[in-house]
């Protein structure tokens, strides 16, 4: 094999117990091994995409076979189920570099995230069960072979060896894996658009002009890869990450104060601001930076990627610019957080049972049940993601008129609603 790749891997044995084998066959310069060949005449006629793609993959002009993925077990049409499904310590037994890079990512992790959290069994069966809800996007990352055997009964149709998510099979083809299309599946929508975000961009813009040809091929154009993958670095994370919740708290007490209220709320802190067992969960699921070394790293790597195009003040200013749209938006939503929680202690909102304190629980207000608890949650959920989100990929759009002007307006309304729910005590 060329470029140092390993020899000498096969499956032995079922997928259970696939391990560095000797290669079973002799490895001839241009012929398939018969076994291959059977493989592949018979595949011709029952899955011919499978075997097309494969021809076109530097996989088979590399002798990595059909056999290496998927064993020797299944022969023909009456062993079926005996063929090996694909993990991605597979993948990476030939690929360590980008294992390891990817097991120091959030995408390894996106799997485990979502079963551990509390609030994803608390939702409706209707919308958890088969591949619609949470794992249609949260399969990504390291899992059990029986979670694998489950996600295949379910229906999941691609991606359950992770690498395949954005290499799909079966040409697994880095060019395909560089456009930004391919995290569009996932990083789009609702919580956190950042598809819609990137693409009216002027980087997006530039981006799709330059697709289309209208740009030429060197045209500067930042890619969803260029920023986050850069240098074909698997292991995505940024610093403010999803939640945008951050250790240690800002020197400002305004927004020191608004941090500690929005983290009582995801159930971080307890009511007298200590850290709770969710807490530890958030840590080993690195769903937050918790120092401030782990935060600057992730922050200096992310400038010194723009420092490729644009000059070092411009690009502080842009952070600045960025950091201050999350505090803007905490600032507001802490307010109305307060506003919910007060509901409660008085006894004018019921709080859900499955609510440890007076606090709204961000990760459990799908089911919130009335409307003032509806609004902050859309507050937190939409239109907090949607400022910060905005505002670090520069489209001034959903930083602005998306993001705070309707963190504003939801604040004014649950304002509102709170003046009517306490004249009506007064009243009674
Ligand atoms: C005589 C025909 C035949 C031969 C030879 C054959 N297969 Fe298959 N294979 C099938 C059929 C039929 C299916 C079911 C296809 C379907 O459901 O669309 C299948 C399914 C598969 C699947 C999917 C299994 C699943 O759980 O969905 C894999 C992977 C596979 N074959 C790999 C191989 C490999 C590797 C070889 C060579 C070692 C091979 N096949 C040889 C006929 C064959
Ligand atoms: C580099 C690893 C790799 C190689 C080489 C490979 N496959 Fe696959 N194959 C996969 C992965 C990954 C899947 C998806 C598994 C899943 O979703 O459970 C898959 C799925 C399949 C399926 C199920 C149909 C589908 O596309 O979902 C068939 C059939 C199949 N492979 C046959 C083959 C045959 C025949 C060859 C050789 C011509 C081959 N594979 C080579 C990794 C590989
Ligand atoms: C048996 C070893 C082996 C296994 C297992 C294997 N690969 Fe590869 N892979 C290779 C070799 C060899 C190459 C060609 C390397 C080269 O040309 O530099 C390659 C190339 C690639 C490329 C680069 C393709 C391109 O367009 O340049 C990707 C992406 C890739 N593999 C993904 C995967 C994925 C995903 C899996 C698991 C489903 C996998 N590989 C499993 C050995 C393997
Ligand atoms: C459309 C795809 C998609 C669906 C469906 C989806 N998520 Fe996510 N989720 C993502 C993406 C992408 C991220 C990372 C977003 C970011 O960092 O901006 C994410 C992030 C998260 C995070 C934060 C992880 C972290 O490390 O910060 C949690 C928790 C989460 N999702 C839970 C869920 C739950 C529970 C569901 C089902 C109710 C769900 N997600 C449904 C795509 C999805
Ligand atoms: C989120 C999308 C994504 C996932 C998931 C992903 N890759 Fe990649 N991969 C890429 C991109 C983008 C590149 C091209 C990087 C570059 O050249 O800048 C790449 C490149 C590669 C290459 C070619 C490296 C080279 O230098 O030629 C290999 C091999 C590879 N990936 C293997 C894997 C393996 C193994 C996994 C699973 C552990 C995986 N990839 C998961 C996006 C992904
Ligand atoms: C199969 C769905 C899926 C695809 C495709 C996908 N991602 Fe993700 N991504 C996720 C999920 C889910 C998370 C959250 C992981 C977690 O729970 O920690 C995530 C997290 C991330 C993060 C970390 C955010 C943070 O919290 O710091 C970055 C950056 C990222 N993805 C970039 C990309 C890029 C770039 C691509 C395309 C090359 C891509 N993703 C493709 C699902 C996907
Ligand atoms: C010009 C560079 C650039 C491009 C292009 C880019 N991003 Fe980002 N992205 C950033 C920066 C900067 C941050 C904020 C980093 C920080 O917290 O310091 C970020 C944050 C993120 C996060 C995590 C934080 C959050 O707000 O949830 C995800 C996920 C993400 N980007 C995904 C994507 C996807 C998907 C694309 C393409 C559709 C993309 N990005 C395009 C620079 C970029
Ligand atoms: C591959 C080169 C490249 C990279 C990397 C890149 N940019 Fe850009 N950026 C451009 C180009 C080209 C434009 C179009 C505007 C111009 O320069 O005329 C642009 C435009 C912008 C704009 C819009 C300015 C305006 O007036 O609306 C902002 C803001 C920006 N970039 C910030 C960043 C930041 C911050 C990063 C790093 C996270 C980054 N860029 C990474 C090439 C790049």
């Amino acid at each position: 094999m060329k470029n140092g790749y390993p020899k000498v891997y096969a499956l032995k044995g079922g997928w259970r117990e696939w391990e560095r084998a000797e290669f079973p066959y002799e490895e001839k310069d241009s012929e398939l091994p018969d076994i291959v060949q059977g493989c592949v005449d018979c595949h011709e006629k029952v899955t011919p995409f499978v075997v097309s793609e494969w021809k076109r993959s530097k996989h088979s002009t590399n002798m990595v076979s059909c056999l290496m993925c998927h064993g020797v077990e299944h022969m023909s049409d009456k062993d079926v189920d005996k063929a090996a499904t694909v993990k991605p310590e597979l993948c990476i037994m030939c690929h360590e570099a980008q294992g390891k890079q990817f097991a120091k990512g959030k995408h390894s992790k996106a799997w485990k995230a979502v079963q551990a959290l509390p609030s994803a069994h608390w939702q409706p069966m209707a919308f958890i069960e088969g591949i619609k809800g949470c794992d249609s996007c949260h399969k990504i990352g390291f899992k059990e072979p029986k979670e694998i055997r489950e996600l295949r009964k379910r229906g999941a149709g691609f991606g359950i060896a992770s690498c395949d998510i954005c290499h799909t099979r079966h040409s697994f083809s880095v060019e395909e894996a560089l456009q930004p299309q391919t995290c569009r599946v996932c990083h789009r929508g609702f919580d956190q658009p950042m598809w819609e975000i990137y693409s009216s961009s002027k980087h997006g813009i530039r981006n799709a002009l330059k697709r289309e040809g209208t740009l030429p091929e060197d045209t500067r154009a930042p890619t969803c890869q260029d920023c986050h993958m850069k240098g074909g670095d698997h292991g995505v994370r940024t610093a403010w990450g999803f939640l945008a919740i951050r250790m240690p708290m800002p020197e400002d007490k305004a927004w020191a104060e608004a941090r500690k209220t929005i983290m009582q709320s995801i159930g971080m802190l307890d009511p007298q601001g200590k850290p709770t067992e969710r807490y530890k969960l958030i840590e080993e699921l690195d769903l937050a930076r918790l120092t401030q070394e782990d935060w600057q790293k992730e922050r200096d790597k992310m400038a010194k990627t723009c420092l490729d195009c644009h000059p070092a003040v411009f690009v502080d200013q842009m952070f600045e610019n960025g950091d201050r749209l999350v505090m803007e938006a905490d600032l507001l939503l802490a307010e109305a957080i307060r506003i919910v929680s007060a509901l409660y202690e008085d006894g004018l909102v019921a709080k859900p049972w499955n609510y440890p304190y007076d606090f709204p629980d961000f990760f459990a207000v799908h089911d919130a049940p009335t409307s003032i608890e509806q609004k902050l949650y859309l507050m937190f959920m939409k239109h907090r993601m949607g400022a910060f989100q905005g505002g670090f990929h520069f489209n001034p759009d959903y930083a602005l008129w998306y993001g705070l002007l309707e963190l504003q307006h939801s604040l004014e309304e649950i304002r509102a609603l709170d003046g009517q729910l306490r004249t009506k005590k007064k009243r009674r």
